[in-house]
C-alpha cells in the first residue's frame, strides 16, 4: 500500500522562510533637517521579486537608493540603522561602495544610457571591470543583449547612439547594462513608469524574466503592475512627519487579505 505521509523534507521545503538577499534594520534616511523615512525593517528574499509600492513621497526612492548607496552621492543624505547582505552591514563605513554597486545594480526611472554607441555602453563598464580580452566583452555584451531581448533588435547596428533607439529599447538596454556586470541584486526604480504602454509591457515580461536568476527589488505606483510580477510585497506610507514601512509579506497574501487597515484602503484606491 503506498503511504500517505507527507516527506518531511517536502514539508521543511514549503514552510520553510525564503532566505533573505537583503535585510534592513532600522533604517532611516535623512536630507539635512529632513527625515524622509524611518524605521524601515525590510526583508527581501532571495531570488524572487519584491515590489514597493505606496503614495508619493513615502521614502521609497530614498530606501531602494540606500540599498548600494547611491544616497552616498546626494549632498546631505544621511542614512542610518543597517542593510545586511549577506550578513555583513553595507552601511559600514569600510564596505567598499564601488563593489557592492557591481553587485547591487539599479536601473531608474528615466531610461539613462550613456551617451554613446549601444556597444559601448556594455563594453565601457566591462573594462571597467577590468576584462581585458575584446572576444570575451563581445561575448558578454551579445549574451546580455539576448537576455534583454534586445539582440536581434540591434546586432546589425551596434555601432548606432544608443540614445536614438526608442524609449522601451533604451530601459532594456540601461537593464543590460547593470545585468553585465552580474549583480546578483537589480534595483528598479519605476523602471516603467517613462515608457509607453506596450514597451512598459515589454519591460515587465523581462523583469519577470530574471526571476529565480536575480533578486529584483522593483518600485512601482502602478498597483496592477505589482499584483502581477510582485512575489513580495512591501507597502510604504507616510505617518506623521515621515515615510514608514506598513506592512510586507508575500504578495499574494497581502492583495487578497492586507493586515493594515492603511494598506486596504490604499489597495482599494480609498485614499491616494
Ligand atoms: N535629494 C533630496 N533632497 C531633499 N529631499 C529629498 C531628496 N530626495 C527626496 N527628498 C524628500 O524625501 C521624501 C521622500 O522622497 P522619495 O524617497 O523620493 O519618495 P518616493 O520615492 O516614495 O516618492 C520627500 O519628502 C522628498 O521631497
Ligand atoms: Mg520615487
Amino acid at each position: 500500500m503506498k503511504s500517505t505521509v507527507t516527506p518531511i523534507r517536502s514539508v521543511v521545503a514549503e514552510s520553510a522562510p525564503p532566505a533573505l538577499a537583503i535585510q534592513t534594520k532600522d533604517l532611516a534616511v535623512h536630507y539635512g533637517a529632513l527625515c524622509a523615512v524611518r524605521g524601515v525593517s525590510l526583508q527581501v528574499p532571495q531570488q524572487q521579486i519584491t515590489a514597493i509600492i505606496g503614495p508619493s513621497g513615502c521614502g521609497k526612492t530614498s530606501v531602494l537608493s540606500s540599498l548600494n548607496r547611491l544616497t552616498d552621492l546626494i549632498p546631505g543624505a544621511r542614512v542610518s540603522g543597517q542593510i545586511l547582505i549577506d550578513g555583513a552591514d553595507v552601511l559600514w563605513p569600510a564596505y567598499d561602495p564601488v563593489a557592492l554597486r557591481r553587485r547591487v545594480g539599479k536601473v531608474f526611472q528615466k531610461p539613462n544610457p550613456f551617451p554613446l554607441s549601444i556597444a559601448r555602453n556594455l563594453d565601457l563598464p566591462l573594462r571597467d571591470q577590468g576584462v581585458r580580452n575584446a572576444d570575451e566583452r563581445a561575448g558578454r555584451i551579445e549574451a546580455v543583449l539576448r537576455r534583454v531581448g534586445l539582440w536581434d533588435e540591434v546586432a546589425q547596428r551596434l555601432d548606432m547612439p544608443a540614445q536614438q533607439l526608442s524609449g522601451g529599447q533604451q530601459q532594456r538596454l540601461c537593464i543590460a547594462r547593470a545585468l553585465v556586470l552580474e549583480p546578483d541584486i537589480l534595483l528598479m526604480d519605476e523602471p516603467c513608469s517613462a515608457l509607453d504602454p506596450i514597451a512598459s509591457g515589454v519591460v515587465e515580461g523581462l523583469i519577470e524574466e530574471l526571476r529565480g536568476d536575480y533578486t529584483v527589488v522593483v518600485v512601482t505606483h502602478n498597483l496592477q503592475q505589482a499584483r502581477r510580477i510582485a512575489d513580495h510585497l512591501a507597502v510604504f506610507w507616510t505617518s506623521g512627519d515621515a515615510g514608514c514601512l506598513v506592512e510586507q509579506g508575500p504578495a499574494g497574501a497581502i492583495f487578497d487579505s492586507p493586515k493594515q487597515a492603511i494598506t486596504a484602503a490604499y489597495l482599494d484606491g480609498r485614499c491616494c
